[in-house]
């Protein structure tokens, strides 16, 4: 709580700095936040939109804004090409604007490599922080504005959760929701463990108090986040499961969707997979990633599960949920993998009929283990492979998504469709997006809707 409090009284005084400059140009100052990789950089970009906010900026265009932070993911070699791409357009955009504030941060913050590169390269950066220290933009930001020179502050690992700060929602309707950071599984592919720190809960205490506060805001539907909600509250001084958490979550007035991310197929409990049947709320949605179906390459990837496990785990799931909606993700090329070990995958995938997957060709990460392992795939093989997944995953998917056609379902009609005049774009609880014939009025409501056809991965439809 003190931290809290510290970081309240650093928003004070930026918010002076924030109306000086602004009187000074005779304008409100804006921000841009651009976010890359996942649903909780996205979460921490609406944590980092509410400080700013707070000081007084208004959210603007990239190309305008007065104050532009990126957060980045560095879970793919891709995802780093890309943000320096960006950062060299915001350069370019400085030279003509040199007031301009140009914050980066997130997972590739945490590298220290990368974080050189940006003293070295990109000196027109103004503030350099991680993962660990969102909570501090405020105080940075004071000590910019203080000693206007480049500020770096990247921390190793996480003190304290820092509860009760501001934060916006892209969507007045939905919201993420932090239950745990960081990662302690550390398969072999990936950067997440060493870029998010050791895995830490919030206390659910914490987390009820947040939904309910959020509901009572208007909001109806929340997404539980974490690397893998399914080890939730293990490491609490009282220990709780997710599926406790779940129940209690459930009780939670005036939300009437829950959804959660991700979860590991070593740790989904039997108790979860009856919460989840016997629950009015919980989505029936469930992102369970394979990444190989190759018990021997699951095995080099440190899942801890085997493809038969993995299948009998999918078949309980079905058994209580029949009408549960299966997604995942897949690599393909993972060192050493053969073409034996890949048709296994695509067994997986036949037998599984996933209604869509994230299909990734691997990507080497400096200080995995699977960086050093020998027997690399050889590229041509792997994106061969890559395609040969991608359009097995996509048949399968476009015959499983008609089976609703015809059917009524709830629907939350989440946006006007940009495509299509006249037309909102809703979800099913299942994650199929539908789009239909609506009042922009509807949005944030929860409607019946009859899915007249599919159109491969969407359905469009009529309110009931
Ligand atoms: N915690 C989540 C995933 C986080 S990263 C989980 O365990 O499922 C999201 C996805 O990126 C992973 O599921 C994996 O499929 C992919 N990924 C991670 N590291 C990768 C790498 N080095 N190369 C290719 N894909 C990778
Ligand atoms: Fe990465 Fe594995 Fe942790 Fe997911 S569970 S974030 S894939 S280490
Ligand atoms: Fe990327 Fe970090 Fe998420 S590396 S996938 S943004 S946890």
């Amino acid at each position: 709580m003190d931290e809290t409090r510290r970081q309240y009284s650093f928003m004070d005084e930026a918010r002076q700095y924030v109306a000086g400059e602004a009187a000074r140009l005779g304008r409100p100052l804006t921000y841009h936040v651009t976010t890359f990789g996942c649903q909780m950089n996205a979460r921490d970009s609406e944590k980092l939109s509410g400080i700013l906010e707070m000081i007084g900026y208004l959210p603007g265009e990239e190309e305008e804004a007065d104050l532009v932070l990126i957060n980045t993911c560095t879970v793919r070699e891709n995802a780093n090409q890309r943000v320096y791409g960006r950062l060299g357009q915001l350069g370019g955009q400085k030279k003509r604007r040199p007031g301009m504030v140009i914050g980066i941060c997130g997972c590739m913050m945490q590298e220290a490599d990368e974080v050189e590169r940006i003293r070295k390269t990109y000196r027109f950066v103004d503030l350099v922080f991680g993962t660990h220290n969102i909570f501090q933009l405020a105080e940075l930001l004071v000590r910019r504005f203080r000693q206007r020179e480049m500020v770096v502050d990247v921390w190793d690992g996480a003190k304290e959760i820092v509860e009760d700060l501001p934060a916006v929602r892209k969507y007045p309707f939905k919201s993420g929701v932090n239950i745990m950071f960081g990662c302690n599984n550390f398969c072999s592919y990936c950067i997440v463990p060493y870029v998010r720190g050791r895995e830490r809960s919030r206390e659910p205490g914490d987390i009820l108090r947040e939904a309910e506060r959020l509901a009572q805001d208007g909001v109806v539907e929340i997404m539980l986040l974490g690397q893998n909600v399914n080890s939730y509250g293990k490491t609490l001084g009282t220990p709780m499961s997710f599926a406790a958490l779940l129940r209690e979550m459930e009780k939670v007035e005036g939300i009437r969707r829950i959804r959660f991310m991700t979860s590991h197929p070593k740790d989904l409990s039997q108790e979860l997979i009856q919460v989840m049947a016997s629950s009015h709320k919980i989505c029936r949605h469930l992102h369970l990633p394979l990444q190989s179906g190759s018990t021997r390459i699951l095995q080099a990837m440190n899942r801890r599960y085997t493809k038969e496990g993995y299948l009998a785990l999918v078949e309980r799931i079905r058994e209580a949920m029949p009408d549960i909606s299966l997604t995942t993700d897949i690599i393909v090329g993972f060192p050493g993998e053969t073409e034996e070990d890949f048709e296994e995958t695509l067994d997986v995938v036949r037998r599984v009929r996933y209604d869509s997957a994230f299909t990734f060709l691997y990507s080497k990460r400096t200080g995995t283990p699977a960086a050093a392992m020998d027997c690399q795939v050889d590229p041509g093989v792997a994106h061969r492979r890559f395609d040969r997944l991608l359009r097995e995953v996509q048949d399968i998917a476009a015959q499983e998504a008609r089976r609703y056609e015809g059917q009524t379902m709830e629907v939350l009609a989440e946006e006007v469709n940009r495509q299509q005049a006249g037309m909102l774009t809703g979800r099913l609880s299942n994650n199929f997006t539908v789009h239909f014939p609506a009042d922009p009025s509807l949005i944030g409501k929860l409607v019946q809707v009859r899915l007249e056809k599919c159109c491969g991965f969407y359905y469009v439809g009529e309110l009931a």
